[in-house]
């Protein structure tokens, strides 16, 4: 499927792991809706590993769990799309997933026409147990083909983690987003390494397939399958706004049914998902660093408004600077920048260099058009 905008979602794995169900995702679906997460736009449920049996039936299908889906996955299914939802599953492209069950490898046109056959609009396909000597990216390239040759119009979601130079080729298979990064963790370390390990990779996202820089952590609290120590609010909040202002999909990974107020007001954060939706998809790219504690970056966006970001990394206070001269209004050119502070509506004018002092892990984003100065 081909998307002109990070898909925005939610995925079982960061907080249920192995322990999922159709009461589960039906209840998520339903609770999607009623914290106003689908108007907000959020739209994909989907169900990551371990949602099978362990062997495959007699004709060679993967078998759906009956205990953990009782009614099979159509009927969940079609739960999600009378919601108007939509359906997301996952495979690998290994001979078994990363959790053990059975997966896709050479046998890649006969599970897309499962998925199919039960509805999906979204596949992520995971890097695991790829046997010795395969082409990994070729793997890509298969299940892309047999999903198009599967009757129905499904959004390829790669996720090798960032092998192989996943950047280079990804978009020439035809996936919609890709993985770039091994596994989030609920801490802020894991939010900080990921940003910073994709920083040098981020122009190669675009409209049509999206660097997808792993699952969100926002309001797991340490609670979950990839609690790792917790994050405060704050954490999360940077961790939210990093990944908008990179354009990364956006598949929330707390358990929505039980959100706090925090984390849902800052999921539904209008401005931060119009820069992450912006219909332009231009890239971030940094105007302003302080050695390895924070950094600062400038997005186009469209209706000739920009996004800036300030974001301290590091975990005592740290103050960083934007030089505006390395978003090229040069010193004398008359112009600066009208900014608006997306969480506080503070407003002012940026008229040259501008500092930021930021308590430790905290980040400030704003909306901004040029003004003369
Ligand atoms: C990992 C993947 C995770 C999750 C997990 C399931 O490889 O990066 O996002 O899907 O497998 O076992």
């Amino acid at each position: 499927m081909f998307t002109k905008k990070p898909p925005l979602g939610w995925n079982s794995w960061n907080t249920f792991g192995n322990d999922i169900s159709e009461e589960l995702l039906m209840q998520t679906a339903d609770a999607m809706i009623e914290k106003g997460l689908k108007d907000a736009g959020y739209e994909y449920v989907v169900i990551d590993d371990c949602w099978s049996l362990l062997e495959r039936d007699e004709n060679g299908d993967i078998v759906t769990d009956p205990q953990k889906f009782p009614h099979g996955m159509k009927y969940l299914a079609d739960y999600i799309h009378s919601k108007g939802l939509k359906f997301g599953m996952y495979s690998c492209a290994g001979v078994k997933t990363c959790a053990g069950y059975p997966s896709s490898y050479h046998n890649e046109f006969r599970d897309a026409k499962l998925f199919a056959s039960i509805g999906i609009d979204f596949l992520k396909y995971d890097f695991c147990n790829v046997p010795a000597g395969s082409n990994g990216p070729l793997l890509y390239h298969t299940m892309s083909m047999a999903l198009k040759e599967s009757g129905r119009d499904i959004l390829f979601s790669a996720c090798n983690w960032g092998a192989d130079h996943v950047e280079t080729w990804i978009r020439s298979c035809g996936a919609g987003m890709y993985r770039s990064t091994g596994d989030i963790n609920d801490n802020f370390a894991s939010v900080r390494d990921i940003a910073l390990s994709q920083v040098d990779k981020l122009a190669y996202s675009g409209i049509g397939c999206y660097n997808d820089i792993d699952m969100l952590i926002v309001g797991m609290y340490n609670r979950g399958n990839v609690r790792n120590g917790g994050c405060t609010d704050v954490d999360y909040k940077t961790h939210f706004s990093v990944w908008c202002m990179f354009g990364s999909p956006l598949m929330i990974g707390c358990d929505i049914r039980n959100v706090n107020d925090v984390s849902l007001d800052l999921l539904k954060n209008k401005d931060l998902l119009r820069i992450n939706q912006d219909e332009e998809c231009r890239t971030a790219f940094v105007c302003g660093d302080n050695g390895n504690k924070g950094l600062a970056f400038f997005r186009h966006l469209s209706d000739n408004e920009y996004a800036l970001m300030f974001v301290n990394f590091a975990d005592e206070e740290a103050e960083i600077t934007l030089d505006p001269d390395k978003i090229g209004l040069w010193n004398g050119c008359g112009y600066g920048l009208s900014v608006r502070d997306v969480f506080s509506g503070d407003k002012f004018v940026i008229a040259g260099e501008h500092k930021e002092k930021l308590a430790g892990h905290d980040s400030k984003v704003f909306l901004c058009r040029t003004t003369a100065i």
